[in-house]
């Protein structure tokens, strides 16, 4: 979802150094560091939404954002784009379930942790945590999720979804691990058990480690490449050898050798033994 900005002949860029003055505010104000964020589409969806108040300056957004609660979501929202579904990718999650994910848990047995990086409202993680359930792992095979917008993740502690999210989910795989009530499937006790979520904010906090597997899909795609590799170079760091990093369908690590990962098929990659 990008915005069109051609017919708006008549705005005009405001300049860049009021844009970094206000990533600054936004920093201090709101713990939100978007410094490492693609500075054009920031600035840019920025702008539509300064445009969209009747504001004409950086200083005035941020005057509406610290006071009014509605356009401070909005911004926060926008900025970090929340879109998700169950299994997305289905054909990749069948690989992770039936080549990789039997392999790690044969590794790690009870022990085995996973995390699933920018999680948004919980998709990604309960469906790995039905994966687990399918797979009969231990109970204590757990999944965190963590995610920076602390919206999102109320609604993935909540886990009630509407059926447009589910549309990669077999009747069957519906009718074992969701309650549909009112129109909202609810993912059930057994795999809502699995899953731990946390705020988290990948460009700032500290890195847990000994993970078996992290999934980072469609988060850093917003992010510049100096960034992106700093990042995947943590995500290395943080996982046990063997274990195995699950990336978006359309991202690739580029600099995979030099932080010690090895391709195990594509958006796979494997952390060298
Ligand atoms: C498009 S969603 C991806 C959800 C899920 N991983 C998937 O592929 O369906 C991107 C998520 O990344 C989160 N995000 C963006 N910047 C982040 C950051 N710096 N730290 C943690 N999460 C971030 C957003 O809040 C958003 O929920």
């Amino acid at each position: 979802m990008d915005f069109n900005f051609k017919s708006e002949s008549t705005w005009k860029e405001l300049p860049f150094e009021d844009f970094q003055w206000f990533l600054q505010e936004v920093k201090k104000k709101f713990n939100f560091d978007l410094t490492g964020y693609k500075p054009q589409r920031v600035k840019r969806r920025i702008e539509i939404l300064i445009r969209k108040w009747g504001k004409s300056s950086y200083k005035e957004y941020l005057d509406l954002i610290v006071k009014n609660g509605k356009a401070q979501k909005e911004f926060l929202d926008r900025l970090t784009i929340n879109v998700t579904e169950f299994f997305r990718n289905p054909e990749k999650w069948k690989e992770l379930k039936t080549k990789y994910l039997p392999e790690l848990l044969k590794e790690s047995g009870s022990r085995f942790k996973a995390w699933s990086a920018g999680c948004s409202s919980g998709e990604e993680p309960y469906s790995l945590a039905i994966l687990l359930e399918e797979l009969r792992a231990p109970t204590t095979a757990k999944v965190i999720g963590t995610d920076i917008d602390v919206n999102v993740l109320e609604k993935a502690r909540i886990g009630a979804y509407e059926e447009r999210t589910l549309v990669n989910v077999s009747p069957n795989i519906k009718e074992k691990y969701f309650d549909y009530r009112d129109g909202l499937y609810y993912v059930k006790p057994n795999v809502k058990a699995r899953v731990i979520f946390k705020r988290h904010n990948l460009l700032q906090d500290p890195f847990d480690k000994n993970y078996d597997l992290i999934l980072c899909r469609n988060v850093v795609i917003y992010f510049e490449m100096k960034t992106k590799e700093e990042l995947y170079r943590k995500f290395a760091e943080s996982l046990k050898s063997g274990g195995i990093i699950f990336v978006g369908s359309t991202e690739r690590i580029f600099n995979y050798r030099q932080i010690g990962l090895e391709v195990v098929a594509p958006f796979f990659y494997r952390k060298v033994k």
